[in-house]
């Protein structure tokens, strides 16, 4: 069993890393003030091949592996989770979504822009009532020959107001149940599509999450992904990937603070010593780096069933799972660690912890990788 990364993974690590560093770090508290996320640094992933790293280069993607995504997405996250969901959304649900069950008209109109970031793509599930019993879709299409009418709300949409391409899963046939639902894509300034003010949230602040109206958008048939009922199994295998992309934007989170506690714990001193070298510090670090490992090892092995071409619905979840809980506990013990100072902006570690919260909840919640883990080993 060989745990070594090759040289091109080493090599696009370190250029997220420096990406992340140079580029993001400068300006991440203020994003986060102001809920904002300028163009440019979007342009800037796109020219790193950032915006579609698995997609095929005839598309315009990079066309690595899963593998390398993840380390793009850790390194990212480390630093800003809220650049790195836009990431995610793009590369793992829509990029992802429109290779595998794209016609090729669909790719060469939208996935090419797509993959080099010179459009961003977001997905579009969740409704009010609709979060995660997904089947139950309000969002109506209704078939009206050479085109759907489309009508309904979507809520917490991730890049919902500066998106070109959005896909968006409607209930085609209410009696079908989930053999009635539809994905279709959407382009922004379509008529009667309206997008809602952005969610004042409590962490990812910098990325942009609306809420959608469709009102009478007429849809043209060649817009619906795959055969008449496939939305539902598109919605479910396109998630199962991007649940791996959260794990290792997860594990980056909790990476991040981990890093931000060991250096502060080796400069800070108390009772007459650096931090680290009292117990009560000494042993949270060993505590995080560990699990942080284990989590790591988890999104790897997710990622690496990915490219082996095997299932990965449940080591995916698997590794959201148990990311996200680890992002969550350890950026809550950064902040211990950094004492009062943990509390306040400048040491970065209070926004990793308000980040880390939203990785136990989208892209289905923690409870809902359970079932979707316990179904898989029942099934078994
Ligand atoms: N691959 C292929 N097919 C799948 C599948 C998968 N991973 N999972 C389910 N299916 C199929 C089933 O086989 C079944 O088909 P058949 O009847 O033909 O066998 C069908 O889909 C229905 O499956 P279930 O009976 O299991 O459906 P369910 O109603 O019990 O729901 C669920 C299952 C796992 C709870 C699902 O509803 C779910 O994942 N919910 C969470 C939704 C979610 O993650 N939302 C996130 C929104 S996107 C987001 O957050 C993006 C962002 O902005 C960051």
């Amino acid at each position: 069993m060989d745990f070594s990364l090759t040289e091109e993974h080493l090599m696009i690590r370190d250029a997220a890393r420096d990406f992340a560093q140079n580029e993001l770090l400068p300006g991440v508290i203020e994003r986060d003030e102001k809920q904002q996320f300028p163009d440019e640094l979007v342009r800037k992933m796109g020219e790193l091949g950032f915006m579609g790293v698995m997609v095929d280069p005839k598309y315009g993607g990079s066309g690595m592996d899963t593998i390398s995504y993840v380390l793009i997405m850790e390194e990212l996250s480390k630093i800003d989770a809220s650049a790195s969901v836009m990431v995610s959304v793009n590369n793992s649900l829509v990029c992802y979504g429109l290779e595998a069950y794209g016609s090729e008209e669909q790719k060469q109109k939208y996935l090419t822009k797509l993959a080099t970031g010179e459009q961003i793509g977001a997905f579009c599930l969740s409704e009010p009532e609709a979060g995660s019993d997904a089947t139950s879709q309000a969002t109506t299409a209704e078939d009206k020959g050479d085109y759907y009418l489309l009508n309904g709300t979507k809520n917490w949409i991730t890049n919902g107001g500066r998106a070109g391409v959005y896909l968006v899963i409607a209930q085609t046939d209410r009696e079908k149940g989930h053999k009635g639902i539809n994905a279709f894509i959407l382009e922004q300034g379509m008529e009667g599509f309206h997008i809602g003010p952005k969610e004042d949230k409590l962490g990812i602040r910098g990325s942009d999450t609306h809420t959608l109206q469709f009102n009478d958008v007429k849809v043209p048939k060649e817009n619906r992904i795959g055969e008449d009922g496939f939305g539902f199994k598109f919605a479910m295998k396109t998630l199962s990937g991007g649940r791996i992309g959260i794990a290792a934007q997860a594990l980056g989170i909790a990476a991040g603070g981990y890093e931000l506690a060991l250096k502060y714990s080796k400069e800070r001193k108390a009772f007459g010593t650096e931090i680290c070298n009292h117990q009560a510090i000494a042993f949270k670090l060993a505590d995080m780096y560990t699990e942080i490992e284990a989590a790591r090892h988890l999104v790897m092995r997710a990622a690496y069933d990915k490219d082996q071409g095997n299932n990965y619905d449940r080591t995916g979840a698997m590794a959201k799972l148990y990311a996200s809980k680890v992002a969550m506990e350890h950026t809550v013990e950064a902040v211990q660690i950094h004492g009062g100072n943990g509390f306040v902006k400048e040491y970065h570690v209070e926004r990793l912890m308000r980040d880390a919260k939203i990785t136990q909840i989208y892209e289905g919640t923690s409870e809902i990788q359970k079932i979707v883990i316990s179904r898989s080993l029942i099934k078994e």
